[in-house]
């Protein structure tokens, strides 16, 4: 019982910074946990925007505190992280006049990103129409596929994610990867490779990302603005730190311009994720699409049965929430697999039906798209 005093104490010692650093309000920054190399949550050094965030409340005098949150469905993300005042900026929004309305404010540019033609090392193309007679890969329902497409003479080979375009340009099955450039230097690295990457300027093709925040954030929104005036060539040596670089630069006006004032210039949708954002459909199209799938799920088709209504699993290898920690990047790829193939060997004995023959592509891809939204980080 004696002691109790000098533990007290002990504690109240050692709490006593804590409480200081309790005063000052977190900076929060909601950040994609996936989207290599601008911010991921898994490995050592967690991506450009993890980086650039840190310094950014460095510079403000606030604790820096990270709210993971996949950005995949666009907009909703938006909505559901910086509007609903989870975070008070989101690193990575499309900096697009008008993206989410007046609801947005943005500060920057952080980074420009967009389409890049991917080449092995030493090659390089002057002009869009070299890539006539060759092989180039891209991935499925990309901008960069409705491109190609005006292009007569080139055999496109589409494939569901970049990644997987750039790994068979890697395996020299593809001549060129005609894809968005945040995963080009990861798959650098998996591979072993050195890629001639050269941009690909054109309509929707590039656009700048930016730090998003909300309408009743203006003063913070203001001072983001200075402070990343100030921060340009740091936040360019990061990016380059990262592996992100251009050897090469292309215009190509693809789009007709009257169809471009027509749509949306948007690249879409989401935040430095613009992974997503440049390569599925309109956000709320995309949504749309989600509560499709979820009815697909718990209802239609019956995965519910097994998996859990909401895809709450019974027990964790069924619970479909948690595949993005089990696989990381590669989930989308292991759900293919699953759904197509089915699953007859598993630990707890009980079969994963195939769904190939059953339920349609767009069905399957309905659901991949409501359980996106629905994974977990921990
Ligand atoms: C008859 C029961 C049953 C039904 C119905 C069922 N599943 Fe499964 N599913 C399983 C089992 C069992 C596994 C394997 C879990 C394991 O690996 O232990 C599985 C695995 C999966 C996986 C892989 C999970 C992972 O992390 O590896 C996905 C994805 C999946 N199911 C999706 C679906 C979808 C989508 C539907 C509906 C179209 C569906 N399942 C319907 C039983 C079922």
């Amino acid at each position: 019982m004696r002691r109790l005093p000098f533990l007290f104490t002990a504690a109240f010692l050692f709490l006593a910074p804590l409480a200081e650093a309790v005063a000052t309000e977190p900076f929060r920054v909601c950040l994609d946990p996936d989207t290599p190399p601008l911010s991921m949550v898994a490995g050592e050094r967690h991506g450009v925007y993890y980086e650039v965030g840190e310094r950014l409340a460095r510079a403000l005098d606030r604790p820096f505190q990270v709210y993971w949150w996949p950005t995949d469905l666009g907009k909703r993300a938006i909505r559901l992280t910086l509007l609903a005042d989870r975070c008070d900026v989101m690193l990575g929004v499309p900096d697009v006049k008008g993206l989410m309305g007046p609801r947005l404010l943005v500060a920057g540019p952080l980074l420009e990103l967009g389409y890049v033609l991917v080449l092995p090392e030493g090659n390089s193309v002057g002009a869009i129409e070299e890539l006539r007679g060759r092989r180039v890969a891209v991935a499925f329902n990309s901008e960069a596929q409705n491109a190609l497409a005006t292009l007569d003479g080139v055999g496109p080979v589409t494939f569901r994610e970049p990644e997987e375009a750039l790994r068979a340009l890697a395996r020299g099955e593809v001549d060129a990867a005609f894809v968005w450039e945040a995963p080009v230097p990861w798959i650098e690295r998996e591979t072993g490779r050195r890629f001639t990457i050269v941009a690909v300027d054109g309509p929707r093709l590039r656009w700048r990302s930016a730090a998003g925040v909300a309408r009743a954030n203006k003063p913070l929104r203001d001072r983001l603005e200075e402070l990343l005036r100030g921060m340009r060539d740091e936040i360019a040596a990061i990016a380059r730190d990262y592996g992100l670089r251009q050897d090469g630069r292309i215009v190509w006006n693809w789009l007709p311009a009257s169809a471009e004032r027509q749509g949306s210039i948007a690249p879409a949708v989401a935040p430095g994720i613009v992974r997503v954002a440049a390569e599925a459909p309109a956000a709320d199209d995309l949504q749309a699409i989600a509560e499709r799938g979820r009815e697909l799920f718990n209802s239609v088709l019956g995965c519910a049965h097994c998996h859990g209504p909401e895809a709450v699993g019974p027990d964790k290898p069924r619970d479909l929430r948690r595949m993005k920690i089990r696989y990381r990047t590669g989930w989308t790829e292991a759900y293919w697999q699953a759904v197509r193939e089915g699953r007859l060997q598993t630990q707890s004995g009980l079969v994963m039906p195939a769904w190939k023959d059953t339920a349609s592509e767009e069905d399957l891809k309905a659901i991949l798209a409501w359980l996106t939204g629905l994974q977990v980080s921990r």
